[in-house]
């Protein structure tokens, strides 16, 4: 008998990766459907695998949808990965986003608990919980200290998704993934606007990159690589909580570094730092500690960030030239 899936946020960077990998596996994948933009599936089509997945239609905050949504999928692994997830916007709408992040993960996890108690849970849990941090790596037993109306939201799916397990017995695990980029990321996250930026300069479409907090430092890894990790995850006999992470950190600046030198460019010509892109709260740095990941799930990130800077280059040399 095959495995169902549902997925919420399917249409997102993640969501991509992981409808192709459960496909890959044998999977009858369905994803919530939330259309809002013009051409949501762009994602999955780049990936070959847009006709592969179902689509249900429903929305995160709407909670009949999702029990309508795991009753037609007949799901018995749920991964919620659907969320406003722009730190930068979460100070414009942090209503929104509680409602979306924090109440929608509830959302998913009362429709798990009413339709299907036996079907196994992800939560897109963020490295952004540890925001002002409280030890120079980041562990599972790290205290959270979020800051932004966005790590705030997702503290609350965080802590929801523990004490569903505790309290209701659920199946239900939470991934703590640090960033994760890919060709397929946003435009409005730094490491696709810098690929998307120099692939422009690059081409004699733009002069100049302009970034806010260039001091930032993040430990980047490939989305393609983390999704195998929210996978086994949900493949353990008991729930349970993980940081996912490469255990390197690399400042914006080296990062914006490595994409113009596979170019042939020197930053220094191009770079320009603009107040309107730093935050009313900074995350300074981030750096994980996936032991626990590697032990218990044999979990290890394949691809460096320099791989990784000139796959996300060539992509947008490639979509810029067509
Ligand atoms: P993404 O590309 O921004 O995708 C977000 C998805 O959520 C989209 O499919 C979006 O649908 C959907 N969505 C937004 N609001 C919704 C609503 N009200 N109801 C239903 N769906 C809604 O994000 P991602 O990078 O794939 O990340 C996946 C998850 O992991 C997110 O929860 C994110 O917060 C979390 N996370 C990401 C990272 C990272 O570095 N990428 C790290 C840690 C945690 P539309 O296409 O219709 O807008
Ligand atoms: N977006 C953006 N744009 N960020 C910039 C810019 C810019 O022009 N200039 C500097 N930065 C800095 C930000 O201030 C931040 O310190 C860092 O680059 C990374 O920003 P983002 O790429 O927007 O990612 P993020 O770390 O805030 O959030 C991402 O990672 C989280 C996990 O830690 C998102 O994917 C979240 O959804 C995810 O939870």
């Amino acid at each position: 008998m095959s495995k169902h899936a549902l997925i919420t946020g399917i249409t997102g960077q993640d969501g991509a990766y992981l409808s192709r990998l459960l496909l890959e596996k044998g999977y009858e994948v369905h994803g919530l459907l939330a259309r809002r933009g013009s051409d949501t599936l762009w994602r999955l089509r780049e990936l070959g695998v847009e006709n592969e997945v179902r689509m249900v239609d429903g929305d995160l905050t709407d909670l009949s949808s999702l029990i309508r949504a795991m009753q037609a999928s007949q799901a018995t692994e749920v991964y919620n990965l659907g969320a406003q997830s722009f730190v930068g916007t979460s100070w414009q709408q942090p209503v929104l986003t509680a409602q979306v992040d924090g109440v929608g993960a509830i959302n998913v996890l009362e429709a798990v608990r009413i339709v299907n108690p036996e079907a196994r849970f992800y939560q897109a849990s963020t490295s952004e919980m540890f925001g002002l941090i409280q030890a120079q790596k980041q562990d599972e037993k790290t205290p959270f200290y979020p800051r932004s109306p966005y790590g705030v939201a997702k503290l609350m799916a965080h802590w929801a998704t523990v004490n569903y397990r505790e309290s209701h017995g659920l199946h239900a695990s939470s991934g703590i993934l640090f960033n994760h980029e890919s060709p397929l990321r946003g435009l409005e996250f730094v490491t696709r606007k810098v690929t998307d930026g120099v692939a422009r300069i690059k081409l004699g479409l733009a002069k100049e990159l302009r970034l806010g907090n260039i001091d930032a430092k993040r430990d980047w890894g490939f989305a393609g690589d983390y999704v195998e990790a929210m996978w086994l995850m949900l493949q353990q006999p008991q729930a349970d909580d993980y940081v996912v992470a490469t255990g390197v950190t690399t400042s914006v600046r080296e990062m914006v570094e490595i994409a113009f030198r596979h170019v042939g460019l020197d930053s220094r010509d191009h770079l320009a730092v603009d107040p309107k892109f730093f935050r009313p709260a900074e995350v300074d740095v981030l750096l994980g500690n996936p032991a626990k990941a590697k032990a218990k799930l044999g979990w290890a990130p394949r691809t460096s960030l320099e791989q990784l800077v000139t796959m996300m280059v060539d992509a947008d040399l490639r979509r810029l030239r067509k």
